[in-house]
């Protein structure tokens, strides 16, 4: 990876650390993304340290600002020349339903919207790479895709309006690698992991099978000082270095980096470009692809 420039969303803490750190101790070129300077400049400073590789830096953008993730990318394109690997990492839970700057409800704002905007306005400095790859890693529960609740408008569950969050970046990232042959574009799920995403759950946000293994759920995220955390990485770090997968795309990876069937709720091919349509609109980015 000594060559490779990477950049790595939601990289302070959590899954998104780990990755970074991995990426930098393989050599890579490491931008991590975050909302907090304090807390980039703690993760960068902890990679630099632990990996031994100076080139480790971060960009700032609150990804429910798309204002900010534009201003991120124009800050990329300005410092470097291509990239090679994007990890689209970060991922929200929140308690309750919240409208963003953009009036976009924040869970979907995060999980799906920033990962297509983004991916989209680093095409360019992808496509300046000899074998660009996008990685967005997903949860563990695919449902089915409604159009009439993306947003939560009609039902609104924080982990439910998440799982279908992150179901429709699946079905919009799948389409985006059948639209963009010359980048590989694929999917991963880590697995389960002590983080602070998982810190934050409560049971009133959970499903009711959640809460009925409650228990079980809160031992498996005890904190574990990044133990389970750096397993969970381990398909994100496969996708983005490993020989094995160079010029696969269109592919969907579990926890443990196999190749894995795409789940039926992401196949229905209207369903994905009527989702295409709507989150181009919600984002701001034209049919062509060209920047609004
Ligand atoms: N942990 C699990 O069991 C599990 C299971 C399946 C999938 N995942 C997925 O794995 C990925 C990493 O999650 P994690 O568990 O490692 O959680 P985490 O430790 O909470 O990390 C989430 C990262 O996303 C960033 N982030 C959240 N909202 C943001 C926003 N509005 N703007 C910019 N950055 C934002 C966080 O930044 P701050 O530091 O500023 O909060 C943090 O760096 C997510 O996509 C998650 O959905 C996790």
């Amino acid at each position: 990876m000594q060559d490779k420039i990477t950049l790595i969303t939601g990289a302070t803490s959590g899954i998104g650390f780990q990755t970074a750190l991995t990426l930098a101790k393989m050599g890579a070129q490491v931008i991590v993304t975050g909302r907090s300077k304090p807390n980039a400049e703690e993760a960068v400073a902890k990679i630099k340290n632990v990996s031994g590789n100076a080139r480790v830096d971060f960009l700032l953008a609150d990804l429910t600002k798309q204002a900010e993730i534009r201003t991120l990318v124009e800050s990329f394109r300005q410092k470097y020349p291509r990239l090679d690997v994007l990890i689209n990492n970060a991922g929200l839970v929140e308690p309750e339903r919240r409208l963003t700057e953009d009036g976009i409800e924040a869970i979907f704002s995060v999980n799906t919207v920033a990962p297509f905007l983004l991916t989209h306005l680093l095409m360019d400095s992808l496509k300046a790479s000899v074998s660009p790859r996008v990685i967005t890693v997903t949860g563990g529960n695919v449902v089915p895709i409604n159009l009439d609740n993306l947003q939560g408008e009609k039902s609104f569950l924080s982990l439910n309006t998440y799982s279908h969050a992150k179901t429709c970046m699946m079905a919009l990232m799948y389409e985006f690698s059948l639209r963009e042959k010359g980048v590989a574009i694929n999917v991963c799920f880590p697995g389960g992991a002590s983080t602070n995403m998982t810190a934050s759950i409560k049971p009133e946000m959970a499903p009711t099978i959640l809460k009925l293994i409650w228990p079980i759920f809160k031992w498996i995220t005890r904190p574990d000082n990044g133990k389970s955390a750096a397993k969970a990485a381990r398909s994100s770090i496969y996708l983005a270095a490993s020989p094995e997968v160079a010029g696969v795309t269109s592919a969907y990876y579990d926890t443990n980096s196999k190749l894995t069937a795409w789940p039926p709720a992401v196949l229905d091919t209207t369903t994905r470009e009527n989702l295409w349509e709507i989150v181009s609109r919600l984002s701001g980015i034209k049919q062509n692809n060209a920047l609004a």
